[in-house]
């Protein structure tokens, strides 16, 4: 029997509720305004309105994936990130908040929004960090280097706006080639230890290459701070997001550490350095 939005939400938060999902509510809603192609808010002011058979078949098979622990963003196929929505698929990182940091420090580095600023994001992913501020800075120009395919894919459809003052690298950073000096590049690597416990819906569906890094999760750290004088202007920025582990990082004397920034919950999220 085809059900009102009210009951097919209910049912839709005690399946989830079984399922230990923790977000069951604001889950549920996320996907039943996906299916309807709504606003969340339609749902409280249409609750009486009766499903169709189609939308009732898509919700079940959009609520039976999260109940696996896919994430909301893989399933719906894009996250917000800096006030714009980003496409994501199995190969990028979701996009995460307190990368937000990032930005806010960038903003505050460089207040001038007219500068053209020429700076790369190393390990690009969706394309967030670089495409945020390619929006903030509307005569900058940015390399986005990704070594995955199906990453680069992503970043050039969330760029399609900006396509003009970006350039896409698709390579590693230990083999790119950059002619012009940066201002900064900025770089959020995998940073995780291998081996780490991480939750569900983190390691079954996010890319492992995307999250993983050797040396106790400092290796790309250390390979970005060899290679990164070379691409730099003199009193370039380097800015990393980090975690807890930051402190072991080894910094070579051609690089200052000149700030570490928390993040919104107080935790250590970004290191800026500086060639002096
Ligand atoms: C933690 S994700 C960050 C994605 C995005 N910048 C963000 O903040 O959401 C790290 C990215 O670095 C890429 N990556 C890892 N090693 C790389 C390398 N040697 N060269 C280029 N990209 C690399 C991964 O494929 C992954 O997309």
């Amino acid at each position: 029997m085809n059900k009102s939005i009210k009951n097919a939400l209910f049912d839709a938060w005690q399946y989830l509720k079984k399922h230990n999902i923790e977000s069951y509510k604001i889950d549920s809603e996320i996907l039943l305004s996906f299916v309807l192609r709504r606003e969340k808010e339609y749902l409280i002011s249409h609750d009486d309105e009766i499903l169709n058979d189609s939308h009732m078949k898509s919700f079940y098979a959009l609520l039976k994936k999260r109940s696996s622990n896919q994430p909301i963003a893989q399933i719906i196929g894009k996250k917000e990130f800096w006030g714009c929505d980003f496409f994501v698929n199995r190969s990028t990182l979701i996009p995460r908040p307190e990368s937000e940091t990032l930005i806010e420090e960038i903003l505050k580095l460089f207040p001038n929004k007219d500068e053209r600023l020429i700076f790369a994001d190393f390990g690009a992913g969706t394309g967030c960090l670089g495409i945020s501020l390619l929006n903030e800075y509307k005569n900058s120009k940015c390399f986005f280097v990704e070594k995955s395919l199906n990453a680069m894919k992503m970043i050039k459809k969330n760029a399609k706006n900006i396509s003009q003052r970006a350039i896409f690298l698709h390579q590693s950073w230990h083999n790119i080639v950059i002619k012009q000096k940066l201002d900064f590049i900025i770089s959020n690597p995998p940073y995780i230890p291998l081996q780490t416990n991480l939750m569900d819906d983190v390691i079954k569906f996010e890319p492992h290459g995307a999250l993983f890094a050797k040396n106790n999760g400092l290796k790309c750290y250390q390979d970005i701070l060899q290679i990164a004088s070379k691409f730099l202007k003199k009193n370039g920025y380097l800015i990393f997001e980090i975690d807890k582990n930051y402190e072991f990082i080894r910094v070579p004397i051609n690089f200052q550490v000149i700030k570490i920034e928390s993040d919104l919950l107080s935790l250590k999220r970004v290191m800026i350095l500086r060639i002096p």
